[in-house]
């Protein structure tokens, strides 16, 4: 009976995940998972591990050359510490790398190498090299994260022995395989270390496994998760699905992200083969690495994220309100909140870095006198602030308008356009406007007697999740519509409540 809660929340993460999917993307990610998944499978014949020992190396990474390995630690050779100029009363980070196909090092690790110097410019941070065991079949790598867990809690104790460096100050990232890595570094450690980010842990092998055989919230004083790549059939998702840490925040509700071509990939796979897809799977797997680094090194524009049931639910921005810890900062400055209960988060990104966006939840409710069931119109809304402009996005219907009811919608803007003065509605029936409608609906207007079947909106609620900023918009100037498609609402007046039920209507729409 204990288990089924999670296996509930389990199940509402998958299906948000699922639901999330437009039917083009389902179409490429189904011939994705065909081609991908396959070779994956056979990588699941189980293999005999050849020996038990692995090679690891803890090379400390110096800020002027964050690509070059010039200085390796040797646990037992206290020397090495010196010789590496290893500075015990600065914070320690082991950056350590997943399953690898070629064998060498990606191009993120010195990136994320240089992004931690650049925030903490004392820092000792080393990159655990295990290499020579990631390099083999997934699952023989899978198999082998808890030995090389093992060698870095050795190496973490010999640490602590040596330079009496408190635990609190040692950071493990781990990246995909990595993180489950870093996970069993944790827990065989003799003292708890400080704090395990996990970046798009690894699914397949490990989804759905007991908390001991993967990354889990037991490992460290505070584990904090990234899942950028979750997509997949049920246990042969890229990245894990489930919830594994203190606080997992999923990114464009984990899947599909932004500014990852999966067409552009399917391209390429019919122009180079199968190996092209490697592209489509990396670009959201590494996501989580560049969301990370995008937090260390733009701190002013740091992403937040929001405590939420399930995504659709964030979808409709119902889950903006940062009382009670409900928000947090994604990446490196994340508060540590540990509750008895994990905690799913999300948030919306842009496509490349600084990966901030500003989340808006708007409240409209569409009264009329006659129900009607055969809307789905395309809204479009524009925002105008004090310090910018955010014009024509889409309103994403999750479920067709129903009358007299408050739908919810969110709404994402790239740029800070400060506090919200004004805002621009355009309401589209699926053949777009027609001037005779347009007319129709300002004569009706004028004539103060609205068709019985016109649907109106009295007022729009907005609240913003990045300045918790809450207010009500009401039609600007009723009686100086010209013909224009567009509705402008501003800041109600004070007085709204009192005489708000005749003013600041709008007629939207004459049949
Ligand atoms: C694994 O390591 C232990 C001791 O470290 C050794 O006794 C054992 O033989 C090893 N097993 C294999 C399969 O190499
Ligand atoms: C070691 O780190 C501490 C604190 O981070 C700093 O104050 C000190 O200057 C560092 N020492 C060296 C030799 O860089
Ligand atoms: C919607 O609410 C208004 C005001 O409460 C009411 O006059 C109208 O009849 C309602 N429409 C329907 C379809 O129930
Ligand atoms: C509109 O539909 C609702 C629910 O289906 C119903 O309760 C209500 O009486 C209807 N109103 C009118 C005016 O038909």
């Amino acid at each position: 009976m204990k288990g089924w809660p999670v296996r509930c929340l389990y199940f509402l993460v998958l299906n948000a995940a699922v639901q999330s999917v437009t039917s083009l993307e389902e179409e490429l990610s189904d011939s994705i998972f065909g081609n991908f998944l396959d070779p994956l499978k056979d990588l699941f014949e189980p293999r005999e591990l050849e020996s038990n020992a692995t090679a690891v190396r803890f090379s400390l990474r110096k800020p002027s050359m964050p690509e070059d390995d010039l200085c390796y630690l040797t646990p037992g050779k206290p020397e090495s510490l010196a010789a590496c100029s290893f500075n015990s009363t600065s914070k320690t980070f082991l950056v350590i790398h997943g399953w690898t196909v070629s064998g060498m090092f990606e191009s993120w690790v010195s990136k994320l190498v240089s992004a931690l110097y650049r925030r903490e410019h004392t820092a000792n941070v080393i990159v655990v090299d295990w290499l020579g065991t990631a390099q083999n079949h997934y699952i023989v790598a899978a198999q082998s994260t808890q030995l090389v867990g093992q060698e870095i809690a050795g190496f973490i104790d010999w640490i602590e022995e040596t330079t009496n460096m408190p635990l609190e100050n040692l950071h493990l990232i781990g990246y995909s395989l990595g993180a489950h890595v870093a996970g069993f570094a944790g827990s065989h450690s003799t003292n708890k270390v400080g704090r395990i980010t996990g970046l798009d842990p690894a699914g397949p092998d490990f989804e759905g496994q007991h908390a001991h055989r993967r990354l889990s919230p037991d490992d460290a004083h505070f584990v904090d998760v990234l899942h950028t790549f979750t997509r997949g059939s049920l246990g042969l998702s890229i990245g894990i699905q489930q919830p594994v840490g203190h606080v997992d925040i999923y990114p464009n509700g984990g899947g599909f992200q932004p500014g990852c071509n999966l067409h552009g990939a399917l391209e390429k796979i019919a122009n180079y083969g199968l190996f092209a897809i490697t592209d489509a799977v990396k670009c959201e797997h590494e996501r989580s690495i560049h969301l990370f680094i995008d937090s260390l090194l733009n701190e002013q524009t740091a992403s937040k994220a929001y405590r939420c049931g399930s995504n659709q639910m964030f979808d409709r921005g119902v889950c903006l309100s940062c009382r009670k810890s409900r928000c947090n900062t994604v990446g490196y400055d994340i508060s540590k909140v540990r509750k008895a209960r994990n905690v799913q988060m999300y948030t919306k990104t842009r496509a490349s870095m600084p990966f901030r966006v500003y989340h808006y939840q708007l409240k409209i409710h569409f009264s009329s006198k006659v129900n009607r069931s055969d809307i789905e119109p395309s809204l479009t809304v524009s925002l105008y602030g004090t310090k910018g402009d955010a014009e024509n996005l889409e309103l994403k219907l999750k479920e067709k308008i129903a009358t007299n009811k408050t739908h919810s919608f969110l709404l994402v803007t790239e740029q800070d356009i400060g506090d919200l003065l004004m805002l621009k509605f355009r309401w589209e029936e699926d053949k777009g406007w027609s001037a005779s409608s347009m007319l129709k609906m300002v004569s009706s207007w004028w004539s103060g007697d609205p068709d019985s079947s016109d649907m109106a909106v009295h007022r729009i609620r907005v609240r913003v999740g990045e300045t918790q900023q809450k207010l009500v918009l009401c039609v600007k100037d009723p009686e100086a519509l010209s013909l224009t498609q567009e509705i402008t609402f501003v800041k109600c007046r004070a007085d709204w409540r009192k005489t708000g039920a005749n003013r600041g209507t709008f007629t939207l729409e004459n049949h």
